[in-house]
Order: structure tokens, then sequence, then C-alpha cells
């Protein structure tokens, strides 16, 4: 086998290890869905594919939302295991830069990617945030961290800081105005935006479904 395939497998079975337990909605496969959304993406653009597959594997790993807001722990779980497998540092070095710099951050804070393969990667988690797997996740997600589903009283926050983001316990409906329906306008690469935009108004779709649940007339 290829080094190169080699990696790619062992961190599949590492990550696949370290996330299976999660209830969050960062679970093995929304890693899984995100791997393969980002080689689609990335066969469309002229990308590094060793790259992209293994930041795309490894972009959840020691996340901020699970280290009590603590960025700097995914990035430097990440070094760790790449380094004790002999990755290259031009590869440790790229992984990295991806995985610390891949969230979302609120609403008015800009999230930029340098490289293609972080766009393309980028691209593929925030795919998986939005559509119906993205409506499953938000809810699962409010539901592992006590949210509500909704509240008529609290209307949404556009974030203007990574903190005031971070710090935010609102319902799970204003999750939906504060993040999932402003990803269709960030998306990278063109193909990321086309796809986008059919999960964008199946969002839509769901959320005026929702509205008029909630007043009594549907
Ligand atoms: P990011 O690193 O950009 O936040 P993730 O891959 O970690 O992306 O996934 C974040 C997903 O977790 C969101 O798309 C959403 O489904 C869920 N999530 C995060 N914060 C909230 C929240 N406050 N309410 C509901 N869902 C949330
Ligand atoms: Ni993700």
């Amino acid at each position: 086998m290829a080094i190169t395939q080699k990696l790619i497998e062992q961190t599949r079975r590492f990550v696949e290890e370290e996330l299976s337990g999660d209830s969050s909605g960062h679970d093995w496969w929304h890693i899984f869905r995100v791997w393969k959304i980002a080689v689609r993406l990335g066969e469309e653009e002229n990308v590094d594919l060793e790259i992209v597959q293994l930041g795309a594997l490894l972009h959840d790993i020691g996340d901020w939302k699970f280290h009590n807001g603590d960025e700097s722990a995914g990035p430097r779980r990440v070094r760790e295991f790449l380094e004790r497998r002999q990755a290259d540092e031009s590869t440790v070095s790229q992984v990295c830069d991806i995985v610390s710099t891949i969230s979302f951050k609120g609403a008015g804070v800009a999230t930029p990617m340098q490289t293609l393969e972080g766009q393309v990667v980028q691209d593929a988690d925030r795919l998986d945030a939005i559509g119906a797997m993205g409506i499953a996740r938000a809810f699962a997600y409010g539901g592992a961290k006590d949210r509500l589903i909704y509240h008529p009283d609290e209307p949404p926050v556009m974030h203007q800081s990574f903190d005031a983001y971070k710090k935010s316990k609102g319902h799970t409906i204003n999750h939906f105005h504060e993040k999932l329906l402003l990803l269709k306008d960030r998306m990278n690469t063109d193909s990321g935006k086309r796809l986008a935009l059919e999960r964008h108004r199946f969002m839509e779709t769901f959320l005026k479904q929702f509205d008029e649940e909630w007043n009594g007339r549907a």
C-alpha cells in the first residue's frame, strides 16, 4: 500500500474510534460524509487530494466546542497524531492550518481559508451543516446541549465576535438564522455553491412549515 493510502487508512481508524460515541451531530458519520463530499468537490478543483482527505478526516478532532472553548486543542492533537505517524512537515502544517481555521465563528466574523485544499474541506463541512442533514444535526446538537427547540420571545443575535458566538446558548431555530442560513453565501468553490443553494432552499421550506405549524396555520 502506498504511504499516503496507509496514512489515510490509519487516520480513518483513529477518527472513527475517537468520535464513535458522539451524540451532538459530530459523530463518525458526519466525518465520513464530509470526507466523501470533500473528495467529490476536490476532484472538480485542482487540489492535493491527500491534504484534502486528511483535513476532512481530522477537522473535528479536538473541536473547541468539546474542549471548553479551547481553540488550540484541535491543531495540537492533530499535529501529535500526524507526527507520530511520520507524516512530513509540509503535510502536518497544511492539515493543521485547515483544522485551525475551518470553523464558523459568528455572523459578523470572517473566516477566510488560505489554501484551495482548505476551501474544499470548509465547503464540505458547511454542506453537511445545511439541508436535511443540517436540520438533523442542528437538533441533535441542541438536544445534546440542553437547548430548546424554539422560544418565540428570543430573537436571533448576529454575533460580532467569536467569543460572543461561543457563549451563545440560544434555542436551535435561532441557530438557523445565526449560522445555517448564512452559509450559502460563504461557500468557496463553484460546485460547493451549487450544492449549497439546493440545501438552502430545503431549509427555507422546513422553516416555513415549522412557522405555519407553530402558529396553528397548518
Ligand atoms: P463548525 O466547526 O463550523 O461549527 P462543525 O462541523 O463543528 O462546524 O458542525 C457544527 C454543527 O453543530 C452545526 O452545523 C450545527 O448543526 C451544530 N451546532 C453548532 N452550534 C449549534 C447551536 N448553537 N445550536 C444548534 N446546533 C449547533
Ligand atoms: Ni465538522
